[in-house]
């Protein structure tokens, strides 16, 4: 069993979160609130990393800047040491953002208040 939990919090929802939870629910045939034999897929107000949007997390295993394209590897665990981003590319998960894309990040979310 596979516990999912899409963020579908603001920073998430408004940077593709939606998409996220419909490619989740293509690939596991679960809808939000729902289990099956395989998956439980839930949605939160936030997952407490907002500045890497959009997140989801399997296992309570954190998935960061996910893309649509991701989301089966993400499901499957294909790459289960690598943290997949929006760019396609891989990154250590331990990375933090510089000071300056916070500032950029927290500038766009305050535009949208
Ligand atoms: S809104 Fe998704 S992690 Fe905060």
């Amino acid at each position: 069993m596979k516990d999912i939990v899409v963020c579908m919090g603001k920073s998430c929802g408004f940077l593709g979160g939606v998409e996220i939870l419909e490619e989740v629910t293509r690939k596991t045939g679960v809808m939000a609130g729902q289990t099956n034999e395989h998956y439980s897929l839930k949605t939160s107000g936030c997952l407490g990393y907002c500045s890497y949007a959009p997140n989801m997390e399997v296992n309570k295993k954190q998935h960061k800047a996910v893309d649509p394209a991701h989301v089966a590897p993400i499901i499957h665990d294909d790459n289960p040491n690598d943290h997949l981003v929006g760019t396609g590319q891989k990154t250590d998960p331990n990375a933090n953002l510089g000071a300056e894309e916070i500032l950029d990040a927290n500038n766009f979310l305050g535009d949208l208040s």
